[in-house]
């Protein structure tokens, strides 16, 4: 029995289960493009923790077994777990990182394996963590945010970010992805959710700018639906107030819940 037809075999009872057998999924097992990369069929394997690596972020035995499983699954996209790119900013102690050149021939161990056996893709997820994911020695970390604030969720204190600071995250991501390639990797994915340095740019709990950048949008929805009678309220600023009463109202309730609602994006590029 091929592997295919294992892989194919597993869907069709997972699809039965779910009850919906009357749809027609087989495209899935059909080859597909991701931006460039010809895959070989729809599956990715979405980044999973392991928290297998050395003290350094390298990959153990372990890490490098459950990649090459993978590849003999025949998933046509393999997403690794998120990789920290700053040697001291990391979630937690057995994280993956690639934050110096080191770690380039320990990755390369699982890359050369897979391509030189299997047909999958892998895609390294790198990640800048940020106050509330810093689990991992905060005192050794440079916890940086949009905003100077307290972390609702960490307690940790962040400082807001320099054009400087932006700049290096920005370089930071781009030495890692070199590295990534270097590493034989087949793209990255720059991780913007679940908290991260990038998905605190995404909320307003953690970047005002985003507060007046929601009214400024509010402002124009309204515009648009109420015409020059709101024009007038703008220009009499009561409509500022009354959208950042809000605004706050939704942040006190969303505190107070300790619902953390921060906007998932996952964005893969090909390198
Ligand atoms: C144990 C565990 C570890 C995860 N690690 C990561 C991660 O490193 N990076 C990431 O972007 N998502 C991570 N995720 C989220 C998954 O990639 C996925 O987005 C999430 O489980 C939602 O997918 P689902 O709706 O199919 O369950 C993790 C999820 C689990 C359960």
């Amino acid at each position: 029995m091929t592997k295919t037809f294992q892989l194919k075999k597993l869907f069709l009872i997972f699809t039965i289960f779910l009850n919906i057998s009357c749809k027609d999924y087989s495209h899935l097992f059909n080859p597909t493009k991701l931006g460039n990369l010809e895959v070989i069929n729809h599956f990715i394997r979405s980044a999973t923790v392991e928290g297998k690596s050395t003290p350094e972020g390298y990959p153990t035995k372990d890490v490098i077994e459950l990649y090459k499983k993978l590849a003999q699954g025949n998933i046509g996209v393999i997403v690794t777990s998120a990789v920290y790119i700053t040697k001291n900013e990391r979630s937690f102690k057995q994280q993956l990182g690639i934050y110096d050149d080191s770690s380039i021939s320990h990755f390369k161990e699982i890359t050369d394996y897979i391509h030189k056996n299997y047909k999958s893709k892998v895609i390294m997820q790198i990640i800048h963590a940020s106050a509330c994911n810093i689990q991992a020695e905060p005192e050794k970390a440079d916890i940086i945010g949009p905003t100077a604030m307290t972390d609702y969720f960490s307690g940790l204190k962040c400082r807001e970010m320099t054009k400087e600071d932006i700049l290096k995250v920005q370089q930071d991501h781009v030495d890692a992805a070199i590295r990534a390639k270097k590493a034989g990797f087949d793209g990255v994915q720059i991780e913007s959710n679940h908290g991260y340095l990038l998905a605190m740019f995404l909320t307003p709990l953690y970047c005002l700018m985003m507060d007046m950048m929601i009214i400024f949008l509010m402002e124009i929805v309204l515009i648009l639906i109420f015409g020059k009678l709101i024009l007038i309220l703008i220009f009499l600023k009561l409509i500022k107030k009354i959208i950042m009463m809000l605004i706050m109202i939704i942040i006190m309730i969303i505190i107070m819940k300790k619902i953390k609602i921060l906007i998932k994006i996952k964005i893969i590029i090909i390198i």
